[in-house]
Parts: C-alpha cells; structure tokens; sequence
C-alpha cells in the first residue's frame, strides 16, 4: 500500500521510517518532508505550494492522493487538523488518521479543553477563563493577593508553544497578560486565556492510539511513557524550547501512577470523546504532570508528541500500518500492541543560537560506518538536502541545517543507562558547525 505523510518535523520521519519497517507498505510520501525523509527507505517527499492548514493546500492533496492511489493519510502537525483537514478527506472518501475539526479543538482551544475536562470529571488544576482583560487581572490580583503560588497563563489558540507564561507574581501576570490580550503578540490565539493553578511535580507524556466513530463505543490503547525536556540548558535550566530530548519509558511513572491516570484521566477523556459524538480515529497526547502517584492532565495534543515520537515509535513491536487501519475500522479495541522491552534516550542536536536566532545552512557530516555501528537512529527534523543537483537527492546528497532542532539520535538500549551511553556514544560522529545538545536527556526531569 502507499501512504502518505504530512509535515517535515523529527516526528514525521519517525513515522515515516517506522512505516517503512512494514512489509505492506509499498511507497511513503512525505508532504513536504525533510532532508531525513528524502533519503529514507521507500519514502518520497512532496514539496507543497500551499500549506496543508489551508483549504487549497488540502484539495490539492486530495488531487495527489487520487492520482497517485494512495490509502491513507497520517497527519503529524496540529496546524492541517485543527483546519478541517480530517473532515474535508473523509468528505471525499479518504482514508485519514486525525481527529475531526470538533475533537482537534482538544488542542486548539485551551479553553474548550478545559471546559471538555471539567464536564467529564477528568482531573486538571484549577482554572478560569477570560475574553475580557480587565477581569483577568482582577482574577490575577486576587489570586497573587492570596498567596505566593506562581499563576499559569495559558493562551486559547494555537501558538507553536508560546502560548504558557508561568507568572510568579502579579506583575508578570500583567505583562503576560496585557502581551496576549491587548497587545495580540500571538494574533488571534490570545484574545482569551485561561488562567490556572499553578500544579508541582514531574511531567510525563502519554502518547495514545484512539479509535472512536459517532455513536459506536471507542477505545484508547496508550503507549509506552515518554518525557520531553524542555528547558535548553543541562539542569532543566535556561529558556523553553519545542523539546531538548525525550525518553521512553519514563522510570518514574510508576504502576500506581500508571493506574490513576487510566482512571482519573484516560477514561472520563475516552466518555467525553463518545458522549461529545466526536469522529476521532487518530492520535492523542495526554500532557501530565504527576505528584505522588496521582496524575493532573495539563494539556491535550490531538496528535503524536514530538520529540516523544522519536523515542516512542523505536519501542512499537507492532506494524504502524495496520495499527492505523485498526484505529480507522474500529477494531483497536484488539489490536495486537506489542513493545520491545528496553527504552529509548533521544537527545535532540540543535543549531547554535536556538530557541533564539540560529545558525543555518551549515552543512552535517555524518561519519555513517562509525554511526551505523553504534546500532542507533537518526531521525532529521530541521535539515535539508541539498538539491541542486537532482540526480543526487537522496542519500547522496549534502545535508544542511535549516531549523533550529536539527536532529535526534533515538538509541534503544536494554535499560535506561545503556541508551544514554549508546546514544551519546552515536552522537560524537555527527558534526556542523554550532551544534549543540544536552548531555543529562533521562537524566534529569525537565
Ligand atoms: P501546556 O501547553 O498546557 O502543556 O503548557 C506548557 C508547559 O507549561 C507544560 O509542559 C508545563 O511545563 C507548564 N505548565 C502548564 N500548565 C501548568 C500548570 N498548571 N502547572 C505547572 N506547570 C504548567
Ligand atoms: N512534546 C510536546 C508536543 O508535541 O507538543
């Protein structure tokens, strides 16, 4: 069969060479992919004139998915799906993994996801919304006044991680606040906020399959544990990034942790989902942070996690294809979902200069027998191929840094401790000027 991906991230070519590993799958492509992609085994890319977030973009899919008989579509990005694209494929008869426009909204408005948690009883910290700024601050007053505990100031809307401001006194609430509404620094995605309880504890990531069709009972299967890192610097210090790192398993999500978010977070989420009359036959991130055994859910991501993706998928001992096609005929419920044992440590390289201004265009040498050795991983996510010379697209080609995270190294080891040696020990044979990277990924929990 012939799939198609979308987006051009370290999680689409997770995916993407994870659906390579499946005797069934024929040909990838990945719409528009990156330099990791375009040299990866069966896949393809397609480059995209339009984005696959606006109605054009995805009609012109539509087109390339006919022509090219393609059974389905594997969305990695929040963007396509919280515009429409999973209802606009269905419309016309294709098969897509993703939710449709009502559950994307799990995602893309903090303040529908909220509302959704406290209808279903599914446990979060304490929170309120606002439309109006002035009542926000109010709200923000009140709360600093109360006591010293630092304030969450979450934007509604979408904004490619920019939207959490952790307030640790009134005046940065202000200035978050009068940031968001008044001065619209993310346009339209901070017109509301939700302001929230301030919650203490390790943040844990669960990626889920979820088959759920209107009026049928549904099913989530989740996947191993992951933690993302997302401070910049060694000791979870420094400023947010999109993501320094990630584990899989988490050691720390214990049995007893693992048992009160099945029932305090999983299944009152799974009841809303069918009670809602969603269409959701995709992919859920559960965004936790866990104290003593007891989980809070932070946020929904309609979507696999990136980088957990990269450190997750390595550990599936099952085929992403005919998982997908379970979630989509509605037999997830016994899907055989099987993982190695082990884990995985994924650190992520990045450009000099990153979250901020970075370096680009600095060309990525790879020593690949030394690499190869190492038994490891890589997976690209902000680097291109050189294409000059068509010819040489593909493995051939020179790799150059173009994002900020340039890369991951995804190492299994038989525990923990072996992954961090091994992927470390991988890492030491890619070199470009100005990289960087963290070196305690699974050794610390930020
Ligand atoms: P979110 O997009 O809601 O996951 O928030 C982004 C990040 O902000 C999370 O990964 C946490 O590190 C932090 N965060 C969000 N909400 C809270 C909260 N209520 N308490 C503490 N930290 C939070
Ligand atoms: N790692 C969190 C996310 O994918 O948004």
């Amino acid at each position: 069969m012939k799939i198609l991906v979308i987006g051009s991230g370290g999680r689409e070519h997770a995916i993407a060479w994870k659906l390579s590993k499946s005797e069934k799958v024929e040909k990838i492509y990945v719409a528009p992919g990156n330099g990791g992609t375009a040299a990866e085994k069966k896949c393809e890319n397609v480059p995209l004139d339009k984005s696959p977030a606006s109605e054009e973009g995805q009609n012109a899919l539509i087109q390339f998915i006919r022509r090219e008989k393609i059974d389905l579509t594997v969305v990695g990005p929040e963007d396509p799906l919280a515009a429409r694209i999973v209802d606009r494929f269905r419309v016309a008869g294709l098969a897509i993994i993703g939710p449709d426009q009502k559950a994307a909204r799990l995602e893309a408005s903090k303040v529908y996801s909220k509302a959704f948690m406290k209808k279903y009883g599914v446990r979060a910290a304490e929170s309120q919304d606002f439309s109006d700024p002035v009542a926000a601050l109010v709200y923000a007053k009140k709360h600093f006044d109360n006591g010293a505990a630092p304030l969450v100031i979450k934007a509604d809307g979408l904004a490619a991680g920019k939207g959490v401001v952790i307030a640790e006194n009134f005046f940065e609430a202000e200035t978050a606040l009068s940031s968001f509404m008044k001065d619209k620094s993310l346009g339209d995605a901070g017109t509301a906020v939700v302001l929230e309880d301030f919650l203490v504890g390790k943040e844990v990531s669960v990626l889920a399959a979820v088959s759920v069709s209107p009026g049928k009972k549904g099913s989530i299967r989740p996947f191993v544990s992951a933690r993302d890192h997302k401070r910049r610097f060694e000791g979870g210090k420094g400023p947010n990034t999109g993501g320094m790192g990630s584990i899989a398993p988490v050691p720390d999500f214990t049995p007893a942790a693992q048992q009160d978010f099945i029932k305090s977070i999983l299944e009152p989420t799974l009841r809303g989902i069918e009670v809602e009359n969603m269409d959701y036959r995709g992919f859920i991130f559960f965004g936790l942070m866990v104290h003593q055994n007891r989980c809070s859910l932070l946020e929904y991501n309609v979507r696999l996690g990136d980088p957990e993706t990269q450190a997750v998928l390595p550990l599936l001992d099952s085929d992403f294809s005919e998982l997908c096609f379970s979630i989509l005929d509605g037999s997830l419920d016994t899907f055989p979902l099987k993982w190695k044992s082990g884990a995985v440590c994924a650190p992520v390289v990045v450009a000099e200069g990153y979250p901020g201004s970075y370096r680009k265009n600095d060309t990525i040498t790879i020593n690949e027998k030394d690499f190869a050795k190492t038994g490891t991983q890589l997976f690209i996510a902000g680097a291109q191929r050189e294409t000059k010379n068509l010819l040489a697209e593909g493995e051939g080609a020179e790799l150059r840094t173009s994002g900020g995270r340039v890369l991951a190294v995804s190492a299994w080891g038989s525990n923990a401790d072996e992954a961090w040696t091994r992927a470390y020990e991988a890492i030491k044979f890619i070199n470009f000027e100005g990289m960087a990277y963290r070196k305690d990924i699974g050794r610390e929990d930020r």
